[in-house]
This record gives structure tokens, C-alpha cells and sequence, in this order.
């Protein structure tokens, strides 16, 4: 099995596929989809391999957190990313999308306000606004060829009822990916206003070569009182659709708070999902994980090279994920023609910036994790479909 294999996801329930005509107006038979977060090639063998071994097996009854499943997140947190976590610190939740709004529901009240640095990945605000909670922007700073944050002007910004802060870590959209001084800095930014530290970071696997994630609870030890870490194999090994992830939480109380939550709901993961996140979290994941960045690095080569000789076109380099974050300004197009080109004259599905909040307004997300032969025609396409500015 090759990343560079060709599969045709779609007919296959896929959301990112087979959703192209209704959200984006593009028939699928002649569309690339490229807006959702989720890879067009198979997870790693090893994965498969243990979730054909359960399915063989028949047997499909009640589960429980076992010590080889939390031992399994133990491992990779110490193997990939230098973090001791406790067994105990682990609460299996549905998915980082679940987490998020389950760190809503435990810890602010309807009404009260939730900060995140922009632009992010919209689900945040989404969430906070379907939980009637505040969506509060503290927008980042275009530095070079990348952002940063200014902390005086989103402690300008933070209000007294503001009671959480999201923080995406690396961040989605833009691959940024935070030192250890920034990310301490955003911990005490939280310490100095009171704000429970909600650290998603679910990109942190996916570094490109060289790259290196450090956990908030590494950067930040003495906040463990107020830090909730949200990590996941759905991106990392392309498992999003088993809806399952982890809640990494040294504190009793928040953790008791965050159980008490899941217990109420009845949540209990199915069991295909924990063979195959033990499967993941191994040598063997890792080992898969070392070879889709690879191939990942050359897709960004080859996505950067083309799309960067677009004049007015400027692709934000990625240090992680698999999501290039494509500026227009240069261009002088309103976004509406951008979109016009992209869905209607290039055919492919790609959200258009806004949506990530302020700061977003000129850009498209794109995403790259799909057989290079794809990305060569999706930059082929676009080239096209920019044509007359060359
Ligand atoms: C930053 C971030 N958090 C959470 C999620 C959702 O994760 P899950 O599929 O585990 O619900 C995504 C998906 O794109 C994401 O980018």
C-alpha cells in the first residue's frame, strides 16, 4: 500500500467526498475535495491489521479502559513528544471535536465568554455558539512569513465573564507551531485572567522534518491547575470517522469535573475504536507516522513551488499539518472572485478564510494529505484558473 495510490473515496459515505455538490456546488465527478481535515489514503497497516483482528473475532460487547489502551497513550506521549502522562490523567471522549465541547459544558455557563486566537479552525467558535456561550477573537499578528501573538492586545480584549481560552497548538489553519516560550506565555496569559487552558493539540504529530511539538503541560508544569490537553490519532493516522480521543488532564479537580460530565452522558467508546488507537499508539504507528510526513513534505514542496507562482498568490510555509494556508491579497480579488475561480472555474472544494474568524478574510485553506498525483492537479488546475494573471 502507497500514499501515491489513487482511491476513489467517493459512493463511499465519505463527508469530505461525497458532500462537494451540496456545500460547495461542485459535481463530484469532476471535483477535488480538499476542505475537511481527514487523509485520502489508508491509515497505517498495523491499524488495520487490528481492527480486521477484532472484526474476525465477532464478538462486539461492552469494553473498558483497559491498562494496555491507557499504557498504549502513555507510551506515545513519552516516545514522540519527551511527555510523562499518568494513566489516570486519561479521559476517552468522542473524538477532539466532543472534547471541546465537553470543556464548554464543564467549565463556563451559557452566556459567559470563550477566547481563542484567530484565525482558528471555525469549530471553535462553532462550538462555543451552539453551547450559548460568547465567542471572543483575539486576533494574531501577521509576522513574516508567519504569526504571532500580541498578549497585550488580547488582554486589552479579555472581559471579565471571559472563562476559558482555547488555544490550538500547532495551530490550524497556518501549521504554526509554538515554542516553548510562547506556549508558557500563553499559560500565564490564562494564569493572569483566570481562564481555564484548553490546549488542542491535535496537530502535534504531524511535524514536518526537523519540527518539534512541545506539549503545554512541558511548557507550562506550574499550570497543571487550570490546563486541559486535548490529543487524538484521528488526524494523525486518519481515524476520524471512529470518533475517538483523549482528554490528558493532571488536575483531579478539572478531571473530576470533565468525568462526571461523560459519566452523565453515558459515554463509553465503541470497542473498534480502542485496538485500533492501541494498534496506533506503537512502534509500528510511529514508524508509519515518520513515512506520511515524508511524503507529506514533498507534497508541500510541489503544492508550494506552483501555487507561489501565482503573482499575488502567497503560500504560508507549513511547520505542521497538512493544511496550507493560501493568501490572495496579492491578487487584489475580492473573495467572492477567489471562491468564483476556485469552486466554479478550478473545481475544487476548499473553505474560504473568513470562516477561520479575523484575520482569515483573504485567504483559502487547502489540505494536501492525498496522493501527489492529486495535489499536482489541484496546482494545475489553479494555475489555470488564474491564468490570466500570469
Ligand atoms: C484544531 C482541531 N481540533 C479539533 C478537531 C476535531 O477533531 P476530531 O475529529 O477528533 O473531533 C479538528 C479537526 O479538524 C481540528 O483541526
Amino acid at each position: 500500500m502507497s500514499f501515491d495510490e489513487i482511491i476513489d473515496r467517493r459512493g463511499t459515505i465519505s463527508s469530505k467526498w461525497d458532500r462537494i455538490e451540496a456545500l460547495y456546488g461542485i459535481p463530484p465527478a469532476e471535483g477535488i475535495a480538499m476542505w475537511t481535515a481527514d487523509s485520502d489514503y489508508p491509515t497505517a497497516p498495523c491499524v488495520i491489521e487490528a481492527v480486521h483482528k477484532a472484526a474476525d473475532f465477532g464478538i462486539f460487547g461492552y469494553t473498558f479502559y483497559e491498562e494496555s489502551y491507557l499504557g498504549a497513550i502513555q507510551w506515545w506521549m513519552q516516545a514522540r513528544h519527551g511527555w510523562r502522562i499518568e494513566q489516570d490523567w486519561i479521559l476517552t471522549c468522542q473524538g477532539l471535536g466532543n472534547a471541546i465541547q465537553l470543556c464548554l459544558q464543564a467549565f463556563s455557563a451559557p452566556g459567559e465568554r470563550v477566547a481563542y486566537f484567530t484565525p482558528v479552525y471555525h469549530e471553535f467558535r462553532v462550538k462555543t455558539e451552539k453551547a450559548g456561550r460568547v465567542p471572543l477573537e483575539l486576533p494574531m499578528v501577521r509576522d513574516g512569513d508567519s504569526y504571532v501573538l500580541d498578549l497585550d492586545d488580547a488582554a486589552a480584549r479579555i472581559t471579565p465573564d471571559t472563562r476559558i481560552l482555547i488555544f490550538c497548538a500547532p495551530q490550524n489553519p497556518s501549521g504554526r507551531i509554538w515554542t516553548r516560550e510562547e506556549m508558557a506565555a500563553v499559560a500565564a496569559f490564562a494564569e493572569r485572567h483566570d481562564l481555564i487552558l484548553v490546549s488542542d493539540e491535535v496537530h502535534c504529530d504531524l511535524l514536518f522534518p526537523g519540527q518539534r511539538h512541545v506539549p503545554m503541560d512541558i511548557a507550562a508544569p506550574e499550570m497543571r491547575h487550570r490546563t486541559v490537553t486535548l490529543n487524538s490519532t484521528s488526524k494523525t493516522f486518519n481515524l476520524a470517522g471512529m470518533k475517538t480521543g483523549n482528554m490528558i488532564v493532571p488536575d483531579p479537580d478539572l478531571r473530576g469535573a470533565l468525568a462526571d460530565l461523560l459519566r452523565k452522558l453515558d459515554y463509553m467508546a465503541a470497542c473498534l475504536a480502542l485496538p485500533m488507537v492501541k494498534a496506533a499508539y506503537s512502534p509500528e504507528g510511529a514508524a508509519w507516522v515518520d513515512a506520511q510526513m515524508e511524503y507529506l513534505e514533498g507534497n508541500r514542496r510541489i503544492f508550494d513551488e506552483a501555487i507561489n507562482r501565482i503573482p499575488g498568490v502567497w503560500s504560508m510555509p507549513l511547520q505542521a499539518t497538512y493544511l496550507p494556508w493560501v493568501d490572495f491579497s496579492g491578487t487584489g480579488m475580492t473573495p467572492e472572485e477567489v471562491a468564483q475561480r476556485i469552486h466554479g472555474k478550478a473545481r475544487i472544494a476548499v473553505p474560504m478564510g473568513a470562516q477561520f474568524g479575523t484575520g482569515g478574510e483573504t485567504f483559502v485553506r487547502f489540505n494536501i494529505a492525498t496522493p501527489r498525483a492529486v495535489v499536482a492537479e489541484a496546482v494545475a488546475r489553479m494555475q489555470d484558473a488564474f491564468s490570466d494573471l500570469q
